[in-house]
């Protein structure tokens, strides 16, 4: 399948089985996803695994960044354990005077979007997911990012369903391409 038929097949996947990559077979796609564009090879990225328990933290962090109480605390919380793995996505700002911020974060953000493709091409479900709670003090504290380090969100992996998903609604490329 070319790349083009893999993108044009890619659809998020809301709801996944337990079912998840594990660290061995996530390695060959992040080393895949790594080949993208990347002004001055900075490598202005990383990514985190959250699996079991992990999810938990997250999703008291969530809690904590809101100060929720009772059942919509505990609605929060639950949250993360929508898939199996979570893949934290982070975008690291490195010292650079060629290469502002945003160009690291369009870096950080292509490597999310490759990956989503690849893992989905490769069988798994995946759905990026962020959230009011992403760039607060407790969830970076869970994530140990430092100061340089920012969260583009999550990438919820999980195993396909065998529900059918409505096909993608035709694009019209002459709405978004023009000529100058
Ligand atoms: C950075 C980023 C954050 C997103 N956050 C959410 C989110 O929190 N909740 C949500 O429903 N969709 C979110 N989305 C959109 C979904 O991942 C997905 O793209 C959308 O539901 C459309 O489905 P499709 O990918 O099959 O076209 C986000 C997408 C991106 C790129």
């Amino acid at each position: 399948m070319s790349l083009a038929d893999a993108m044009l097949r890619r659809r998020s996947w809301p709801a996944v089985t337990d079912a998840a990559p594990t660290h061995d077979q996530l390695v060959p796609l992040v080393e895949a996803a790594a080949s993208v564009a990347d002004h001055a090879s900075l490598r202005p990225w990383r990514l985190i695994e959250l699996r079991g328990h992990a999810r938990v933290r997250l999703g008291a962090a969530l809690v904590e960044a809101t100060g929720l109480e009772g059942a919509a605390a505990e609605k929060l919380a639950a949250k993360p354990l929508r898939a199996p793995l979570l893949i934290a996505v982070v975008s690291c700002h490195k010292p650079s005077i060629k290469v502002p911020d945003w160009e690291q974060d369009a870096v950080a953000a292509g490597v999310g979007h490759v990956l989503s493709a690849l893992l989905d091409d490769a069988g798994w479900g995946v759905m990026w997911r962020t959230g009011h709670q992403t760039r607060t003090e407790p969830v970076s504290r869970v994530h140990e990012l430092t100061p340089s380090e920012t969260l583009l969100g999550w990438l919820y992996v999980g195993g396909k369903t065998d529900r059918i998903l409505p096909p993608r609604r035709p694009f019209d490329a002459s709405e978004v391409l023009s000529e100058l």
